[in-house]
């Protein structure tokens, strides 16, 4: 089995997340891989905005913003000034739309998935672990302005990045019996 191949098998998202976040030369890394997406008509549709220490808390200031005292099912200030707090780094994932032609914007914000993704393994593989997240405030403009993006830009996560505190119990993954078929039959 490949070391690729290991690493997959092996990988889990890690809610609990501590200090140290990742430095420069790993980051650089990461970034490295997460170029490596796929990409249809090389529109690089993708950028990452990293924010650790007092950037948190400005985050967290933003998402503060989404409070909605008229909405019984949105989250209280405190809770979302605090959300940010829960790992060291947060890096946010933001696809681009450039109106191409042949790429419709599904396969930009694909692409940007598949960089969220292949920076999480980055990590993974280099001792540290990370937690994708959304929630409704993913797609709040609130946030999208508050975080600076331009018009053709949407969020397609927040991953929360650290070191792990402790394994997460294991999760039953499916066989691919349950979700692959032969077609035509
Ligand atoms: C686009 C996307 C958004 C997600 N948003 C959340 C979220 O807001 N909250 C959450 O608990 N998990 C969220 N998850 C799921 C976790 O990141 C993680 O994949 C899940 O807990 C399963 O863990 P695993 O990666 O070890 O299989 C999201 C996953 C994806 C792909």
């Amino acid at each position: 089995m490949t070391d690729v191949i290991s690493q997959i098998l092996n990988r889990s998202s890690e809610p609990r997340l501590e200090s140290p976040a990742p430095g420069a030369s790993v980051l650089d890394t990461v970034f490295k891989c997460a170029a490596r997406a796929p990409d249809h008509a090389l529109l690089r549709p993708w950028r990452y905005l990293v924010i650790e220490g007092d950037g948190l808390d400005a985050l967290g200031e933003v998402f503060a913003r989404t409070a909605d005292a008229a909405n019984p099912t949105a989250l209280p200030v405190e809770k979302l000034q605090g959300m940010t707090r829960r790992a060291p780094m947060i890096i946010v994932g933001i696809a681009s739309h450039h109106g191409h032609p042949k790429v419709p914007p599904i396969e930009e914000t694909l692409s940007a998935g598949c960089g969220m993704a292949y920076i999480l393994l980055a990590l993974e593989a280099q001792g540290f672990a990370g937690m994708w997240r959304t929630g409704s405030i993913a797609y709040n403009p609130v946030i999208a302005e508050g975080l600076g993006l331009a018009p053709n830009e949407s969020i397609v996560g927040f991953l929360y990045v650290g070191t792990p505190v402790s394994e997460k119990p294991a999760i039953d993954r499916p066989d691919p019996d349950a979700f692959v078929s032969r077609w035509p039959g």
